[in-house]
């Protein structure tokens, strides 16, 4: 199975729906899942979902014809059923614009912001599945459209390169470490 991961806002659902049209696959989406199979449940505001029997029915389900879509990829799949598994990533300076469209809470806002200046999807989509397997793509100043592409060629296994990212960098330069991690 083809995985696309990252965290909430970094585009997965707009480039998953266009990708699998495109090399007609299925799209198989996690929360969907976690809801249908009423693994999800409210604690003190926000929603928990047990992964591990979740783990159990996606393994299930892995097929080569569809992509897996969702920010809890790296935890609900045996790595054993990832072909390839790509993170989209996304600057925090437009990830906040994202998250204030949204209307996000600021404690939601800054704990997804805070786990993408640290790049932790990233960090355990390849502790989970491997650096081989694991790619990730810069969207900040991609259309939508060239970010199709990019992940279409990983898929087909003619992009080799990976992306360049490092926020916390960004960040620590341009003063706002306080602005980003307040407590
Ligand atoms: N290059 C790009 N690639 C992907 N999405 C982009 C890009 N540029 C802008 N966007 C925008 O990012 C926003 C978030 O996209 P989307 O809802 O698909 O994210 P998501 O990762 O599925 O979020 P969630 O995890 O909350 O479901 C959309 O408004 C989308 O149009
Ligand atoms: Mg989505």
């Amino acid at each position: 199975m083809k995985i696309i991961t990252g965290n909430p806002g970094t585009g997965k659902h707009t480039i998953a729906k266009s990708i699998s049209k495109k090399l007609d696959l299925e799209m198989i989406d996690i929360n969907k899942i976690a809801i249908e199979q009423k693994l999800v449940k409210k604690n003190d505001g926000v929603l928990d979902v047990d992964v591990n029997k979740l783990k159990k029915i996606i393994d299930k389900e892995a097929s080569k014809n569809s992509i897996l879509v969702g920010h809890l990829a790296p935890y609900v799949i045996s790595a054993k059923n990832v072909e390839v598994a790509v993170v989209l990533r996304k600057s925090p300076y437009r990830l906040q614009s994202t998250y204030k469209k949204r209307k996000y809470s600021s404690k939601k806002s800054l704990e997804n912001l805070g786990s993408e200046i640290l790049g932790i999807t990233y960090y355990d989509t390849i502790r989970e599945f491997g650096q081989k397997k694991t790619f990730q793509i810069d969207t900040s100043s991609r259309t939508i459209s060239d970010t199709v592409k990019k992940v279409e060629s990983i898929f087909r296994k003619t992009r080799t390169k990976d992306d360049k990212v490092d926020w916390l960098q960004m960040v620590l330069k341009k003063g706002d470490m306080q602005k980003f991690f307040p407590y």
